[in-house]
């Protein structure tokens, strides 16, 4: 990848997941980068090197271009040094399942009147937003351009998806701003789609909400398979081999999470509704989701009848390994869902835990999974976390009262949790043990 001294530089207006990593990755890819945030303990925080989030490879990126990495709480170095801003702030749904967009406004008032600037929206954003924003410029006679730039990063992944995308999806309405955002992205090499921005809008939404679509898909295939008799980890590989289905989230297991596929599935079907259309099929995908989470607790009743006064073990409480966020984690439901059924449960998650305190409520967290699992009648693998590959199951096996091993994301090889004489349930796979 190219490094160019005479890069753009731009400004990223909020450093959270997406802002931070586009600002690392603009930085390495040689912009001089100016980072503003309206939470002074964070910027303080990030002036001394602290980095906010978990994400692989963002504290060492960050701090190899520190000197290209500009912090602050105040606009005007942002505004004085670049033309293009990155707008990465955040879209939590309402109650309404609309997207919230109080801060995406709160950025558009406070910027002054400029006819040499464009705000980059790299925010997800229901389809109509950039038009909106344009025409608040127009009528406050502010001259700023607007560009839609939607984000694909993937949580734990993040700093790899930036350097090496899919697609690049720049929307605009043909001027210099999208331009100079399409040159920006160039070193990349990846494929860049320019196109107008209210499709931009709809890239996002739709490529999330379609993800989502094939993994409760695969989630219901598992489920019928636990019917018949069929094997759903063969089923995706079979599936996955045909190229126009291909081989990338077919993982059955108990539900996605996370702080995009709700929120953005929810945002389509409402975006959908507003505009007068119902969205069936997304229905569906988010119903098939909720269930998801709660079948564990139906295959731990099967084997342990009721759940009251016993031990459950989770590994695992992240939406997804590599991550330290629990937003949407399957986790909540679960551990929520067990507690009301009485059971007790103590739970282990190698990065997650301190968040995970912030929203879970009456469970005991352990240090490790030996010590999670010790005398549990069952334990339940919530999170695929690699160091949950090398689980020493014999000693595991030995330790717990029980024997019955969930494991909610189809991880750990059946064959070894049989030999280890666990009694093994998974997801849309023949039960071992004749346990069925
Ligand atoms: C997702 C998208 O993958 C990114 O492209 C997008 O940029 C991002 O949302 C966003 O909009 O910001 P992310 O939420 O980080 O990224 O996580 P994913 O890796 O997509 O996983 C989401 C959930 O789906 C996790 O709970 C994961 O366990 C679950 N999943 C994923 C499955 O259950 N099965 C699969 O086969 C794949």
């Amino acid at each position: 990848m190219e490094r160019n001294s005479e890069r753009e530089p731009i400004g990223v207006i909020g450093t959270g997941y997406v802002g931070l990593v586009t600002a690392a990755g603009f930085a390495a890819l040689g912009s001089d980068v100016y980072c503003v945030d309206i939470d002074v303990e964070k910027v303080r925080g990030l002036k001394e090197g602290r980095i906010p989030i978990w994400e692989p490879g963002l504290k060492e990126l960050v701090a190899e271009h520190r000197e290209r990495l500009h912090f602050s709480t105040d606009l005007a170095s942002a505004l004085e040094h670049a033309r293009l801003l990155f707008v990465a702030v955040g879209t939590p749904p309402t109650y309404s399942g609309d997207a919230d967009l109080s801060a995406v406004h709160a950025v558009v008032a406070a910027m002054p009147a400029s006819d040499r600037h464009a705000l980059v929206m790299k925010s997800t954003v229901p389809v109509g937003t950039g038009e909106n924003i344009e025409r608040a410029f127009a009528e406050q006679g502010k001259g700023f351009r607007y560009v839609s730039c939607p984000e694909f990063l993937k949580e734990g992944s993040a700093v790899k998806d930036f350097l090496h995308p899919d697609r690049v999806v720049v929307g605009d309405t043909g001027d210099w701003a999208g331009d100079a955002v399409q040159a920006l992205y160039v070193p990349l090499d990846a494929p860049i789609i320019r196109t107008d921005i209210k499709s931009a809008e709809m890239v996002k939404l739709a490529s999330n909400a379609f993800l989502a679509t094939k993994i409760s898909f695969i989630n219901e295939i598992a489920n019928v398979c636990e019917e018949t008799g069929a094997d759903v980890v063969e089923v995706a590989r079979g599936m996955g081999l045909d190229d126009r289905i291909g081989p990338k989230f077919l993982q059955a297991g108990i539900g996605f999470g996370g702080s995009c596929f709700p929120k953005d599935v929810t945002a389509l079907k409402q975006l959908a509704g507003n505009s007068g259309y119902h969205f069936q099929l997304l229905n569906a995908v988010i119903e098939v989701n909720e269930l998801q989470k709660r079948r564990v607790i139906s295959k731990l009743q099967k084997h342990l009848g009721d759940l009251v006064g016993k031990e459950i073990a989770l590994l695992g409480l992240a939406f997804k390994p590599n991550t330290d966020d629990m937003r949407e984690a399957s986790s909540l439901v679960l551990s929520a869902r067990l507690s009301a059924a009485g059971a007790r449960v103590r739970a282990y998650d190698p990065v997650a835990e301190s968040e995970a305190r912030k929203l879970i409520r009456g469970i005991e967290f352990t240090p490790s999974a030996a010590a999670a699992v010790e005398g549990a009648d069952a334990a339940v693998l919530v999170t695929e976390w690699p160091e949950f590959a090398e689980l020493d199951l014999v000693a595991m096996a030995a330790s717990m009262r029980g024997s019955l091993l969930v494991d909610g994301r189809n991880f750990i090889d059946p064959d070894r949790a049989r030999a280890a004489g666990l009694l093994y349930e998974a997801i849309g796979r023949p039960s071992h043990n004749g346990a069925g």
